[in-house]
């Protein structure tokens, strides 16, 4: 898009739904009012809906329901998160590009795709990613033994429900990676990694939220057991400005793992748990574990005692609650 539609959308949606005059607007472009008309007419047939009176000038009553990349880049409050920005309308898989060009890309470079075609969910599980939702991966290159990895995918659900919780939503986190609202998933979290030995090259933080994602056009398996934040609003949100809030949110989160204890994130995790006090059966490789969830370790494993009381430690599985 041209440089003078960006700030003339720029200007109209910081002024908050108060009007902005065609000559105040032509004034900081250093364009004629005419100009500034041309422009309009062009942001219209692009889906903005502008409002223009004679009188006062011109008001952003809504615009078209994408992420913007460059408005995006506006927006961000961060130093380190969306740094760099590759935007597709379409993928296969925002985590497959992300791995591509993770070895070539600075930390903190994210892959954000309007729709996937092949979305990847958690144990090989299909990521049903239609248009409305937020599909992204952030490329992160933290100096940290491959153990802690699982500890990122802690961090960004804290992240995640306290971007949601900001907009109103009830979230809680189920272990280890879905959001809930009203025990329904809203986000789901797929943390991949590359490392050798014990060297961890890049990490993959996949997230997937139910933004503006009609029910009725999940798929009937899912459909039941999903939510979006539309739908617990009952309005649609600007995903643009909810990723900025998110990649601010996560990128304070991370920076709080990478130097501080992790005790003080753990009490935030179990704070907004779902898990912790439910009867749960944990499948891993390995193993089933049923038993009731008590905590967190300070390695990021999920603590079941069973009905031995025996203490079982579950660094990453699948989880589902008994009762
Ligand atoms: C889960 O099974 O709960 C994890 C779902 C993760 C989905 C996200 S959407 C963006 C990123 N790209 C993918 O292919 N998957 C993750």
């Amino acid at each position: 898009m041209n440089d003078n539609k960006k700030e003339i959308i720029r200007l109209l949606r910081v002024s908050e739904g108060e009007s902005v005059s065609g000559q105040e607007i032509g004034e900081k472009l250093g364009i004629t009012r005419a100009m500034v008309w041309k422009y309009v007419k062009a942001l219209r047939k692009e889906g903005y809906h502008v409002r223009s009176s004679p009188k006062t000038g011109y008001i952003l009553d809504a615009y078209p329901d994408r992420i913007d990349p460059d408005e995006l880049r506006q927006l961000l409050r961060t130093t380190l998160i969306g740094g760099d920005i590759r935007y597709y309308d379409e993928l296969e898989s925002t985590n497959i590009t992300a791995r591509d060009i993770a070895a070539k890309v600075c930390e903190g470079t994210v892959v954000i795709a309007e729709t996937q075609k092949k979305g990847r969910g958690r144990m090989g599980t299909e990521w049903q990613s239609i248009p409305g939702g937020i599909w992204l991966s952030i490329i992160l290159k933290p100096s940290i033994p491959l153990e802690n990895v699982s500890k990122i995918t802690l961090v960004a659900g804290i992240a995640v429900a306290g971007s949601l919780r900001k907009n109103g939503i009830d979230a809680h986190i189920k272990w280890p990676n879905d959001v809930l609202v009203r025990g329904k998933k809203i986000c789901g979290i797929l943390t991949e990694v590359s490392a050798e030995v014990e060297k961890v090259d890049y990490v993959i933080l996949g997230i997937g939220i139910n933004a503006n994602v009609r029910i009725a056009d999940l798929k009937e398996e899912i459909r039941h057991n999903s939510t979006s934040i539309a739908n617990e609003l009952g309005k649609v949100i600007d995903r643009t400005a909810f990723v900025a809030e998110l990649f601010y949110e996560f990128e304070q989160q991370y920076i709080r793992f990478k130097t501080k204890q992790f005790t003080d994130i753990i009490d935030e995790w179990v704070n907004l748990s779902d898990t912790i006090g439910k009867e749960v059966k944990v499948t891993t490789p390995s193993k089933i574990i049923e038993g009731k969830a008590v905590g967190i370790t300070e390695k990021g494993a999920l603590v079941v005692l069973d009905s031995n009381r025996k203490r079982h430690e579950i660094i990453s599985g699948n989880c589902r609650y008994s009762d």
